[in-house]
């Protein structure tokens, strides 16, 4: 007999480690929120592995119509695929893979989902010309790449290391500059975002005490760390009177792009879908 089963879209996150991705719980949800039928699997797939993965999914082997990629896996998924957008081209990472007439497509949605989650939570951030982003590692990229699309006057790339940023600066051009960590106070002063990149203030970590209060009023303050959902920069921020967007939303909205195109319809990011992944991480509210 027939398995209808088989006809059902698959998608996947792959991964390595991959035990506390959240992706199968927000995937999971939209699924059975909009009434599909569909799975979406987590995969430990070892660097080792990993090429034999992409041959097999060009080949429909595995019968996934795409996935996610996540650490360690982005760059090199990037360079396996057949076909990359130039978004995800420009930064050598992908996150978004899915199969089309034999071939495997990939874009990055990270920085959609940064720019998305400031949109949603707070219309109009993008009438600051001036931004401070802390941070020049892989996460920073998309952040900047986006930043720079929305066409941000000036992104000031802070970082403990000048030299990594100094790299991204020549990578994305003349409207970005590099700082040490010292010249932060100073840059500070006149922009309306700062973004945290960073590790820093993660699961109860320190994080250097920034001089939020001397930024403009109105000036918003985001984080991409949201374990703490109120990490220790959006505290300070929110003590100074700034505005604060958690990082929890740019991991729903990175999602969105993904799961459309493997399933074929757009989920939203609700309140609803913002508890449960909250509930996960044990900071219901
Ligand atoms: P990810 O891919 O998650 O961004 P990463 O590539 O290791 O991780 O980058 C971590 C970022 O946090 C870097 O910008 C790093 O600064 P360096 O490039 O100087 O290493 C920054 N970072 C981590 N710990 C830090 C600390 N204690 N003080 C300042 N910056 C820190």
């Amino acid at each position: 007999m027939h398995d209808s089963r088989e006809t059902h879209p698959r998608a996947f996150v792959a991964g390595y480690p991959i035990k506390h991705s959240r992706s199968p719980l927000i995937h999971g949800f939209w699924l059975e929120r909009l009434g599909l039928r569909g799975s979406y699997e987590k995969l430990a797939i070892s660097p080792e592995d990993f090429p034999a993965f992409i041959t097999d999914l060009k080949k429909g082997v595995s019968g996934y119509v795409g996935g996610n990629i996540t650490i360690p896996h982005k760059e090199v998924a990037c360079r396996l695929a057949d076909r990359i957008e130039p978004l995800a081209e420009e930064l050598g990472a992908a996150n978004t893979l899915w199969v089309h007439d034999g071939e495997v497509h990939g874009t990055n949605t990270d920085g959609i989902g940064f720019v998305s989650n400031l949109d949603s939570e707070k219309p109009g951030w993008d009438r600051s010309e001036v931004a401070v982003v802390l941070g020049a590692g892989g996460a920073s990229r998309a952040i900047l790449q986006s930043l720079r699309d929305r066409g941000l006057r000036e992104i000031r790339v802070v970082n403990r290391t000048v030299e990594r940023a100094q790299e991204l600066v020549d990578r994305f051009g003349p409207r970005l500059s590099a700082h040490p960590m010292a010249a932060l106070p100073e840059l500070m002063r006149d922009a309306g975002l700062f973004v945290n990149t960073t590790s820093l203030g993660m699961d109860g970590s320190e994080a250097p005490d920034l001089p939020f209060e001397r930024m403009p009023s109105g000036s918003l303050v985001t984080d991409i760390v949201y374990v703490p959902l109120k990490t220790p920069f959006l505290e300070k921020a929110e003590r100074a009177g700034l505005a604060t967007v958690d990082g929890l939303g740019m991991l729903l909205h990175q999602a969105v792009p993904g799961f459309e195109k493997w399933f074929g319809k757009r989920p939203e990011v609700t309140a609803e879908l913002r508890r449960v992944i909250l509930a996960d991480i044990g900071e219901v509210r």
